[in-house]
């Protein structure tokens, strides 16, 4: 793989990472590759089709089943649309349930497999910010760009607390901080692609800095060091 113009964003849940996605992606004119909605995705199709999330071979045996397609959101404000055989299922992928299915099955190494090659297939074709837990690590080692947020668990989890709230989706918030845990320890301990930094990436605490004041980090560092 040559060195791209991918700019790759990594972090744990909650941590602030689709606003800054998305803010950098407009501002740069490329493309923004969301993956945690192509694992919500895998989890909801098997959710639906009735396998267990814990059935690894069962979901191995049916993951290239799933056609896909996303839809980049091309503002600041909107999510990626997702398709699933040619359904929209942009809002079902967003709930706390598929938070956590899309954790457990992230840990399956045909399911990584899958994904990461379409992942690929995007970053071959464009300019693109791709967001998630392995992006510069393992499906675009060689990003010009890599960044990894990072965030006290307690500020993750009221981000996301609001983040539900605002989609008419009411938690618990001590429940929801108890997934967020459990979400990060099962992302940073699976045995393919856990959630770490790559070495060469630029790590940024977003406690007290806001969307903008990250994505101004990001998009300065971008520019100092452009192709
Ligand atoms: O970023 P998100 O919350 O939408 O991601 C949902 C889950 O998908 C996350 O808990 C772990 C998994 N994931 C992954 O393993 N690798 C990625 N590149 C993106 C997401």
């Amino acid at each position: 793989m040559s060195r791209r113009r991918i700019v790759t964003i990594d972090g744990p849940a909650g941590v602030g990472k689709s606003t800054v996605s998305r803010m950098t992606a407009v501002e740069l004119g490329f493309t923004y590759l969301d993956t945690g909605a192509m694992y919500r995705t895998v989890g909801l199709y098997m959710s639906e089709q009735g396998v267990a999330l814990d059935d690894e071979a069962g979901i191995a045996a049916r993951i290239r089943e799933v056609e896909m397609e996303l839809l980049p959101a091309t503002d600041e404000n909107s999510d990626t649309r997702v398709l699933l055989c040619g359904e929209d299922v942009s809002r079902e992928i967003r709930t706390q349930d598929m938070s956590m299915a899309a954790s457990q099955v992230s840990s399956i190494p045909e399911v990584r497999t899958f994904l990461t090659e379409m992942q690929r297939r995007y970053g071959e074709k464009e300019d693109i910010v791709a967001e998630g837990r392995d992006m510069g690590t393992v499906v675009f080692p060689m990003a010009a760009w890599k960044f990894f947020l990072d965030a006290s668990p307690e500020m993750r989890a009221r981000r996301r607390f609001y983040q539900l709230e605002e989609q008419g989706e009411t938690v618990d918030f001590e429940q929801l901080l108890a997934q967020t845990v459990e979400r990060d320890y099962n992302d940073s301990h699976r045995n393919i692609a856990p959630l770490v930094p790559a070495k060469d990436a630029v790590l940024i605490s977003t406690d007290a800095v806001d969307a903008a004041g990250v994505t101004a980090q990001i998009i300065r560092r971008v520019l100092d060091n452009s192709f």
